[in-house]
């Protein structure tokens, strides 16, 4: 059998958000406790399927390195880089365009959704992204990735490039990746529209919690968040209609580590009056503490590249090797 090995990523395209914590750093943090090996990657090749500033990048790219071990990521014990510093990934990348199909890509939605109306004139790098993630992957032999929901089709799409290449050439060489998705807040949504996902790239502050936010802004943009007026149910059965009670039920059970229904029962009968302030201050006691450790480490960044370099090296020990074989089967 195959070494168990994670892998997942992050793109450094803004401040990271709530939802990058509950559905990934989080989870990120219990799997490298769990002693696996852990490969984690700042996927810049990835943010730039849209456009960054590049003073801009080269500081989010060192505030999520530091988001990273704020949370928790010991850089001894996980793999740390970021991706443009590792060559495996352009060139596996390219690889495995030539393995996807065209038809793949059109049933992807990302590039739907982050092209709008504008479909044609977005990036062919944004077009090509999930490729791009599938090379992260499988550049590591990677048999599990933590990811949130919004990120499953893009495993799956792994799943299939590997089979089709294992298949075409006639060999055994790419384990197919599990994606790991599990507990409460897999998908944490918009606080100003519960059928959008929490995003760093969404264009409005008020949209998204970041890990930098202090407390006053925590509260404030939760107060504003979109409710409606009925008050709490008992139980979350009763919420399938009203998504924005449903995402703030959910970010609180994430938070606190209780199920959604206990959470219902202390409030049941009460207005989001009562429960916002009480959310804001289960928010704010996680996060506070993440967010003077990324101030901390903010404080050196050549400390911090120190460290991505590091990691980067290591990264390209595996990488390097499972690439070079894979030139070597298509017969280059
Ligand atoms: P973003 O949409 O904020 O740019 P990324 O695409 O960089 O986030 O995703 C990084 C990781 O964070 C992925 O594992 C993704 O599933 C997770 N993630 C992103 N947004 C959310 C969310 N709203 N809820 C849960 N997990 C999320
Ligand atoms: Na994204």
């Amino acid at each position: 059998a195959t070494t168990p090995r994670i892998f997942s990523g992050i793109q450094p395209s803004g401040h990271l958000t709530l939802g990058n914590y509950l559905g990934a750093l989080r989870r990120f943090v219990e799997r490298q406790e769990e002693g696996i090996a852990t490969v984690y990657c700042l996927v810049d090749l990835h943010a730039i399927t849209v456009w960054q500033d590049p003073e801009a990048l080269r500081s989010q790219t060192r505030e999520a390195a530091a988001a990273f071990m704020a949370a928790g990521i010991d850089p001894a014990r996980s793999i740390l880089f970021n991706q443009s510093q590792v060559p495996a990934h352009a060139e596996l990348g390219w690889l495995l365009n030539c393995v996807a199909r065209m038809g793949w890509m059109n049933r992807m939605t990302q590039f739907k959704e982050k092209g709008g109306k504008n479909a044609e004139k977005v990036s062919l790098g944004l077009y090509a992204y999930p490729a791009l993630m599938a090379a992260d992957i499988l550049a590591y032999h990677t048999t599990h990735v933590p990811v949130g929901e919004d990120q499953k089709q893009h495993v799956e799409l792994t799943r299939d490039i590997a089979a089709k290449f294992n298949h075409d050439y006639g060999v055994e060489f790419f384990p197919l990746p599990e994606p790991v998705i599990e507990g409460p807040a897999t998908r944490v949504m918009s606080l100003r529209d519960g059928t959008k996902k929490m995003s760093k790239s969404d264009p409005s502050d008020m949209s998204r919690i970041n890990l930098t936010d202090d407390a006053d802004t925590i509260a404030q943009k939760f107060r504003k968040a979109r409710t409606d007026a009925e008050p709490l149910p008992g139980s979350m059965a009763a919420l399938t209609d009203r998504p924005e009670a449903r995402n703030l039920v959910n970010i609180y059970a994430a938070l606190s580590g209780e199920t959604q229904d206990a959470v219902l029962s202390r409030f049941e009968g009460k207005g989001f009056g009562d429960f916002k302030p009480a959310l804001a201050d289960v928010a704010v006691a996680t996060l506070a503490p993440i967010s003077a450790r990324m101030s901390e480490f903010l404080a050196d960044p050549a400390e911090i590249d120190r460290i991505l370099g590091q990691g980067a090296a290591r990264a390209e020990q595996i990488s390097a090797p499972i690439v070079a074989r894979t030139r070597e089967i298509m017969g280059m």
